[in-house]
């Protein structure tokens, strides 16, 4: 049986209480800081802040026990053995990523060394940040000797972050030291002894005992470009097939038989081959554009990072014009908008690619009643209720006397609609699907008009195909 490590993790957000919630899962000790107390007293309470499937029963499972939440970073740091920082790196305004709460939280750390210490980067940052924050310790005087920093990217999506977290393709290690790696592999022992997956109650994916997760030691500056590198290949996976896509839609082509055809070669693969309305998300669109920051202050031409990015922007505004094409005017029509959040599972709407095409629309002067199985009240936050901005509670409710059905977000829910009773609520039979959720042939043979993304458009006799807008 692999030894406990005592394990803090600062930011409790997305990453960080993932990561907290299974460290504790793994039978390490764990302290959870964040430095937003409400989110604390919340967690303190057995509330759980954000929307993610296993979250809410792992917390239970180590509450009284293997995790604990607290404001005061300094007295965690004190605690424990290891420090994983996972506050989050938004997008600056050069694109470069924004390290202030990093280097807020470093100052910080430094302040409370007293031991050995193995400060590992868990949040996403461009190359060297390791050596920056080694320099702060330094500065705040804290002796070399008394610390090691580590790139430990995470690779987890949001809605299946915790099997992600607990059955990883693979564990990136980044140390320059030795001593530190092996800290490291200590920390993820139960995943690649397989002790962890032998347990009778341990939650199942594709790991197990006889399969466990690989580790993979890197220098900390490969392990940081491996991150960079993966989201920037996933992003631009997206970003070819919509390209395609698009080249699809003007030859009568259909996109979802090419993404099978060249998804069954095993160099290509099927996943991220799903045609839409572009990724969005609080990782593809600041991580594309920090990492071209990183190729450009090392004067590395890098120019497909700037294509992806160019490609994922135009796929919105094709959208919004095949939902300008199929009502032709927008001002006071009704829309019902079937999704919020920024992919299915998930309450984040960060970046939502459905967040921004409502906004559009709203701009153009439609009525926009929205509805999302768990991001509606995030989404008020950034999109108030008003007269023109509805919120409605199920799929129905929104799509009472529409203009059209948009579906925005690829949620399950959306893909199982009760179609026959769908075409009794609207006031027009139209879906302008931007996740591709429906066979074209099953919308035209339930009366609808139905315009998808890279597939031929189908219009009903009666209702006539308009000319395409020249826009
Ligand atoms: N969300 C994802 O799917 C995902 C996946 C892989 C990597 N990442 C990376 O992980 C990092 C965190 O992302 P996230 O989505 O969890 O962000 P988040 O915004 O959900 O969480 C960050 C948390 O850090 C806290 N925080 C900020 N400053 C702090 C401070 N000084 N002291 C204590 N707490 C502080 C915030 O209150 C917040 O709760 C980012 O770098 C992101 O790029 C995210």
């Amino acid at each position: 049986m692999s030894q406990p490590v005592s394990i803090c993790v600062i930011g409790s957000g997305y990453v960080g209480l993932v990561a907290a919630a299974c460290f504790a899962e793994m039978g390490h000790r764990v302290l959870c800081v964040d430095n937003d107390e409400a989110k604390v007293k919340t967690l303190c309470e057995g509330g759980v802040p954000i929307f993610e499937k296993h979250l809410p029963e792992l917390l239970a499972r180590h509450r009284m026990g293997g995790i604990d939440f607290t404001v005061d970073l300094a007295s965690a740091v004190e605690q424990c053995e290891v420090v994983f920082i996972a506050v989050g790196t938004p997008q600056g305004d050069s694109g470069a990523a924004d390290l202030s709460f990093v280097e807020a939280v470093v100052s910080e750390i430094a302040r409370s060394i007293s031991g050995y210490k193995v400060i590992v980067e868990k949040s996403t940052v461009p190359v060297y940040t390791n050596e920056w924050i080694s320099r702060v310790l330094q500065r705040h005087g804290v002796a070399p000797s008394s610390f090691d920093v580590v790139s430990n990217p995470e690779f987890l999506r949001e809605g299946t972050a915790v099997v992600d977290f607990l059955h990883p393709d693979r564990i990136v290690v980044g140390a320059n030291s030795e001593r530190a790696a092996q800290v490291m592999r200590r920390v993820y022992a139960p995943l690649t002894e397989g002790t962890y997956y032998a347990q009778p109650d341990a939650l199942q994916g594709a790991c197990s005992a006889s399969r466990p997760a690989p580790l993979v030691v890197t220098s900390a500056q490969s392990a940081e470009l491996i991150k960079h590198a993966s989201n920037a290949f996933l992003a631009l996976k997206i970003s070819f097939i919509n390209a395609v896509a698009n080249l699809a839609e003007a030859v009568d082509g259909d996109i979802q038989d090419i993404a099978a055809g060249m998804g069954l070669d095993t160099r290509i693969g099927p996943r991220f081959l799903r045609a839409g309305l572009g990724y969005g998300g609080s990782c593809f669109p600041k991580d594309v554009a920090a990492f071209r920051w990183v190729a450009q202050q090392r004067g590395v031409e890098f120019q497909l990072l700037d294509e992806i990015r160019k490609i994922n922007e135009r796929q919105k505004e094709i959208f919004f014009n095949k939902v300008l094409s199929a009502l032709w005017t927008l001002r006071g029509k009704r829309l019902a908008a079937l999704g919020l959040a920024y992919k299915g599972d998930t309450d984040d709407i960060r970046e939502s690619p459905a967040i921004d095409m409502i906004k559009r629309l709203l701009a153009s002067g439609a009525l926009v009643t929205a509805y999302d199985p768990a991001a509606m009240e995030r989404a008020r936050e950034v999109l108030p209720a008003s007269d023109r901005m509805g919120y409605a509670s199920g799929v129905f409710e929104a799509a009472r006397d529409a203009d059209a059905v948009l579906i925005l977000t690829d949620w399950k829910e959306f893909a199982n609609i009760d179609l026959v009773r769908l075409n009794q609520e609207v006031r027009f039979p139209i879906v302008i699907d931007g996740r591709n959720l429906y066979q074209p042939q099953v919308m035209h043979d339930h009366g609808f008009t139905y315009v998808s993304v890279g597939r031929p458009a189908i219009y009903q006799a009666q209702q006539g195909k308009p000319r395409s807008l020249a826009i």
